[in-house]
C-alpha cells in the first residue's frame, strides 16, 4: 500500500513529463472547432426535429406505459411519450424515422450523476499520474505510437500548410458540409428513397436506395442490388462524400447498380428503438456482434425482397467487413444471398492493429480501466481531450490539421493528406464520427489482446451465461463461402496486412488485393482521390464480369 502511494506521489511531482502527453496548458480552442461542437450542431439539425419532452418526462411516461400495459395492449409495441409514429409503426416514414431525442439526452447528461454522461471529460491529471518516464506504462505508450507513426505518412511543412488553407477554405464554402445523404444524393440529382427496416431485436435502421439515373435506365439491362456497409463509428454518407464520378454509390449507379446504403444501429441515421431510448445505456448494449447477427439479416433481406432479387453484392468497409464475417460464420445461408463480397480494410484478426485508441482500450494495456471509466458504457462520444490523448497530439504534428486530428475516425484509423482532397477531408471530418457504442470499440480491443475473431467478451461470468464458456466463442471462419476480395492497404492503422493475410488463408474462397500506394490508409478507401482508379474501379470490373 505505502509503496503504492509512493509511486504515485513520486509520478505527481514529476508533473507531465512524457513527450507524447505533455501539455502545460488547457487545450487550445482551435482544437474544439470540429469537436465538439460541430458534432453536436450535426446532431442537433436536421437530424433530430426540436423535442419538448425532457429526459423526466420520458421516465415518467415509460413508467405510465409499464402501469397501463397490464391492462391495456400498448400501441404495437411503441411507448407513449416517446416516440409517435403519425398513423402507428406501419406507417413508419421517412418522416418519422428520427426520434428528436437530442435534448433529452442533453439533459439526462446534466440531471442526475448516475446517469450516462456523454461527451464526459477525460480527466487528464489522473490519465497523467501512471506517466512518469521510466514507468513501463511509458515505455508501452512510446511503442505504441511510434508502431502509429512509421504507418503514418510524413508531408513537409510545405505541404501541411497547403493542406490547412485549403481544408479552412473548403469548411467555409462547400455545403455538402451539412447535408444528409438524401440531400446529397438529391442535389446531384441522382433518384434517391428512404426505407425503414426494424430489426428482431427492435432497432429502426434507415436505408437509403440509389436508382439509375432515369436516361440511363434504357439503356442498361437490369442489374443486380449492391449493399454498401459503412465502417466503425460511420454512416451512409462515407460512400457520398466525394461526390458524383468519385465516391463508390454513385459510380456503381453510374454503372447501372440498384445501389443500398445501410446504417447500422446507434449511428445518426439509426438511432430509434421499439423501447429503448438512446439516453439509456440499455440502448447502447451492442458490438459489432449485434450489428452482424440482427441488423445485416434485416437490412439484406429487405434489399432483397424490395428489389425482387435472390442475391446481392456485398461491399463493406472496415466493421462493414467484420459484421460480414461474423454473419457468414455464424448463418451460412447468407452465404448463398451473396454474388460477391468486397472487404474495404477488413478488420476480422486485430492482433497486429497500429491504431493507438484500439490499443489502449486492449484488455492487456495498462490504460484500459482508467480510459475504460472514461469513455462510459453507452454511446462512444469521446471529449476533445481523450481524442487528443489517444493520438490527436501525435497527429497534429505529423499531420499539421487540428481540424482532422481532433476528429475521432481519423485518430482512430490513421491519416494520410497526401491523396485527400481538403475539400474531401472537410467533408469527412463534418459527417464523422455518425455515432456508435463503447462496446464496439471495446470488442476491437479484446480482438487486439486476443488474437482472435471472437464475440464480444462480457467477462468470464457473463459469458458463461450468455455463451456457456468462461471465454467468448470464435467465429468459424471456414463457413464464410461466399466470394470474397479483401483489399488492404500498408499504412491502414486497425487493418494490418499481416492481419489480413491470416484471414485469408481462413476463407473458403478469398481473393487479395493490396492497394499499390505507399501510403494509402484505413480511410483512403473512402476518401482518397486515388481511389476510384485504385479500388473502385477493380470492384465495379469485378462485378461487371459476375452480372
Ligand atoms: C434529410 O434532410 C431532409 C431535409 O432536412 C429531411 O427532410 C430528411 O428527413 C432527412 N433525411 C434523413 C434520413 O436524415
Ligand atoms: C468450423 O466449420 C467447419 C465446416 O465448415 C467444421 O468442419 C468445423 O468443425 C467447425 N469448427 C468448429 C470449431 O466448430
Amino acid at each position: 500500500m505505502k509503496s503504492v502511494c509512493v509511486l504515485l506521489c513520486l509520478a505527481l511531482a514529476h508533473g507531465i513529463s512524457a513527450n507524447i502527453f505533455k501539455r502545460s496548458h488547457r487545450p487550445d480552442p482551435d482544437s474544439f472547432i470540429v469537436q465538439p461542437q460541430d458534432y453536436i450542431n450535426q446532431y442537433q439539425r436536421p437530424l433530430y426535429r426540436p423535442q419538448e419532452q425532457t429526459y423526466k418526462q420520458y421516465i415518467r411516461a415509460q413508467k405510465h406505459k409499464q402501469q397501463e400495459s397490464s391492462s391495456q395492449e400498448s400501441r404495437e409495441g411503441i411507448p407513449d411519450g416517446y416516440y409517435v409514429p403519425v398513423g402507428g409503426a406501419a406507417a413508419a416514414s421517412a418522416r418519422d424515422w428520427n426520434a428528436p431525442l437530442y435534448s433529452a439526452f442533453i439533459k439526462a447528461q446534466n440531471r442526475d450523476a448516475s446517469e450516462p454522461a456523454f461527451g464526459e471529460s477525460i480527466a487528464w491529471s489522473s490519465l497523467n499520474m501512471a506517466v512518469q518516464p521510466d514507468a513501463l506504462v511509458q515505455k508501452q505508450i512510446q511503442m505504441i505510437f511510434a508502431d502509429a507513426k512509421k504507418a503514418t505518412a510524413h508531408p513537409s511543412a510545405e505541404e501541411k500548410t497547403k493542406f490547412h488553407d485549403a481544408f479552412a477554405i473548403a469548411t467555409q464554402k462547400d455545403e455538402d458540409l451539412h447535408l444528409n445523404a438524401t440531400e446529397l444524393l438529391k442535389k446531384y440529382e441522382y433518384p434517391v428513397e428512404e426505407h425503414t427496416v426494424v430489426t428482431d431485436d427492435g432497432y429502426f435502421l434507415t436505408l437509403f436506395r440509389i436508382s439509375t439515373k432515369k436516361q440511363q435506365i434504357n439503356d442498361v439491362t437490369v442489374k443486380p442490388a449492391v449493399f454498401l456497409m459503412h465502417g466503425l463509428l460511420g454512416s451512409a454518407d462515407d460512400w457520398l462524400l466525394m461526390g458524383p464520378g468519385k465516391s463508390l454509390a454513385y459510380l456503381l449507379a453510374d454503372a447501372g447498380y440498384d445501389v443500398w446504403l445501410g446504417n447500422a444501429r446507434g449511428n445518426k441515421y439509426s438511432r430509434r428503438h421499439t423501447s429503448k431510448h438512446p439516453a439509456v445505456n440499455d440502448f447502447w448494449q451492442f458490438s459489432t456482434d449485434e450489428v452482424a447477427l440482427h441488423d445485416l439479416p434485416a437490412m439484406i433481406d429487405y434489399v432483397l425482397k424490395t428489389s425482387g432479387q435472390e442475391k446481392l453484392h456485398y461491399v463493406g468497409h472496415s466493421q462493414g467487413t467484420t459484421a460480414f464475417f461474423a454473419l457468414a460464420a455464424d448463418f451460412p445461408a447468407y452465404n448463398e444471398k451473396i454474388i460477391s463480397m468486397h472487404a474495404l480494410a477488413p478488420m476480422a484478426y486485430m492482433k497486429n492493429a497500429r491504431s493507438p485508441l484500439i490499443r489502449m482500450v486492449a484488455p492487456n494495456s495498462p490504460f484500459q480501466a482508467r480510459l475504460r471509466r472514461l469513455i462510459g458504457r453507452g454511446a462512444f462520444e469521446p471529449s476533445a481531450e481523450l481524442i487528443s490523448t489517444v493520438g490527436g497530439d501525435m497527429c497534429i504534428n505529423e499531420i499539421g490539421c487540428k481540424n482532422v486530428c481532433s476528429n475521432v475516425n481519423f485518430v482512430m484509423s490513421g491519416v494520410s493528406i497526401a491523396d485527400v482532397s481538403a475539400a474531401d477531408a472537410a467533408a469527412a471530418v463534418s459527417h464523422l464520427p455518425a455515432g456508435g457504442s463503447v462496446r464496439s470499440i471495446e470488442h476491437y480491443g479484446q480482438a487486439i489482446a486476443s488474437g482472435e475473431f471472437t464475440k464480444y467478451s462480457h467477462g468470464p461470468t457473463i459469458n458463461s451465461r450468455v455463451y456457456g464458456t468462461v471465454e467468448p466463442p470464435k467465429y468459424n471462419l471456414s463457413q464464410v463461402t461466399a466470394p470474397v476480395t479483401l483489399y488492404s492497404a500498408v499504412d491502414d492503422w486497425l487493418a494490418h496486412p499481416a492481419d489480413v493475410a491470416r484471414l485469408q488463408t481462413e476463407l473458403a474462397h478469398a481473393e487479395s488485393y493490396e492497394v499499390p500506394e505507399p501510403h494509402f490508409s484505413h480511410m483512403d478507401f473512402q476518401f482518397s482521390t486515388k481511389a476510384p482508379e485504385l479500388v473502385y474501379k477493380k470492384i465495379i470490373d469485378s462485378m461487371n464480369v459476375r452480372a
